[in-house]
């Protein structure tokens, strides 16, 4: 069977990967793909982006089941062109997207079904969200309503960072649409971690738990980012914690769609923040899997994915036992320079060592020109080590690490320090 991945990071490369591992998958498109996927010879790049040409591509080449990777092109409504044409694809509609594309959605059905989230409220007048964060003080938090590529949240430790962001969104329009509302939360402390599970409509499969480094500079300084490296699993989610999301936070998010009549479907990814007494409160929904969080899970996920994403199409998750290498997986991103800004491209990249069985390597910015791999976007590599304690990974992510190099390269030196016990 043929295969698709819509997208073009390091979360795709790995999706992409993983389902070209079963032995009857003859291959994986990618589109558009990176250089990465392109120098795979299981994979191979397909230059489409507009939804409804991927559904003719779909439809030419007999495609037998396609993941959708990024938010944007679920939130523009691929999976419901692909059902509408009798193509098999697994990810959420356009209207059950709602939950990551607009914040106040979630936020106001997050209250509607009791599920645990930061208090907040929704504001598209500047004067009146400057009333409320002069009421309520800082540190506070506020975000876009909308889709803004990680650029949507603020978390303001002081007043005059809370004000800034407010006319950043609301005066002055630096954000578009997606920032012509604005939620304004409280500000929460404590641990973050990812929680992923997948969603046939009905059934709930939890995947292995993780976490990941949002800052750009080691010790989590700096500014946020897409994401700087991710580990799995995370140890702070503890079966019981496991329980408590899956029973406060997953299982009503999936029945309260179904009741207001959005069947779930696809990837169901809840940013978590666990307070100092194991308390999960809700900080977001994505709906798709976490980048770089999907890095080290996919090298842990041992079962054929494409069945199991062929049983997610089907409704039969609950027939689904997933099998996990028992190691720890951690990914360590390479990110290009000037990134999160304005990442510079064109930058030559080192050869990237050969997978081995402990280690390998996820492009997500690459692109090929003339022969040559070069960047081509914000973050570049994510580099994954398998070992059977966060720090052996550590050491074998890292090794791979210093054997790659290229221009104005940015990395963190310490992806997995909560875990290893290690304090910074
Ligand atoms: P989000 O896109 O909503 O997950 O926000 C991005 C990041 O901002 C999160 O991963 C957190 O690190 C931080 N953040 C978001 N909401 C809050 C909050 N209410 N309190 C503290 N930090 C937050
Ligand atoms: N790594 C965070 C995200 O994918 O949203």
């Amino acid at each position: 069977m043929k295969l698709l991945v819509v997208g073009s990071g390091g979360r795709e490369h790995a999706l992409a990967w993983k389902l070209a591992q079963a032995p009857r998958v003859q291959l994986v498109y990618v589109a558009p793909g990176n250089g990465g996927t392109a120098q795979d010879e299981r994979l191979a790049n397909v230059d489409i982006t507009d939804i409804h040409e991927l559904a003719d591509f779909a439809e030419r080449e007999q495609i037998a089941l396609t993941v959708v990777g990024p938010e944007a092109p679920l939130a523009a409504g691929i999976v419901n062109v692909f059902r509408q044409r009798g193509l098999k694809v697994f990810g959420p509609t356009k209207e059950a997207a709602q939950l990551e594309s607009s914040k106040d959605f979630a936020k106001a059905f997050m209250k509607r079904h009791n599920i645990p989230t930061a208090a907040y409220e929704t504001f598209s007048d500047a004067a009146a969200a400057h009333a409320y964060v002069e009421k309520n003080g800082a540190p506070i938090v506020i975000k876009a309503d909308g889709l803004a590529a990680g650029k949507g949240v603020v978390v303001a430790m002081s007043l005059e960072e809370a004000h800034q962001a407010i006319d950043m969104m609301l005066a002055d329009n630096k954000l578009g649409d997606a920032g012509a509302r604005v939620v304004i939360e409280e500000f929460l402390a404590g641990e973050e971690a990812s929680f992923i599970v997948m969603v046939d409509g009905k059934h709930v499969l939890a995947l292995a738990s993780s976490q990941d480094h949002k800052r750009l500079q080691d010790g989590d300084q700096g500014p946020n980012t897409g994401g700087m490296g991710a580990y799995s699993p995370a140890p702070v989610v503890t079966p019981q914690l496991h329980a408590r999301v899956m029973r406060e936070i997953i299982l009503p998010t999936v029945a309260g769609m179904e009741k207001e009549g959005i069947r779930y479907t696809g990837f169901l990814y809840a940013g978590l923040m666990i307070d100092a007494q194991g308390n999960p409160k809700t900080l977001e929904f994505n709906c798709r899997m976490g980048d770089p969080e999907t890095q080290p899970i996919m090298a842990r996920l041992k079962s054929d994915f494409s069945k199991v994403v062929e049983q997610a199409i089907a409704g039969t998750l609950d027939q689904v036992e997933l099998d996990w290498d028992r190691r720890t997986a951690l990914g360590v991103v390479m990110a290009a320079y000037n990134y999160p800004d304005t990442p510079r491209k064109g930058d030559r990249i080192s050869d990237i060592p050969a997978e081995t069985e402990a280690s390998v390597t996820f492009h997500a910015g690459t692109q090929i020109v003339d022969g040559k791999l070069v960047t081509s976007g914000g973050r570049v590599l994510c580099v994954v080590g398998l070992a059977d304690s966060v720090r052996s990974a550590q050491n074998v992510a890292y090794e791979t690490v210093n054997r790659i190099s290229f221009d104005g390269m940015q990395y963190r030196h310490d992806i997995g320090y909560r875990a290893a016990g290690r304090k910074q």
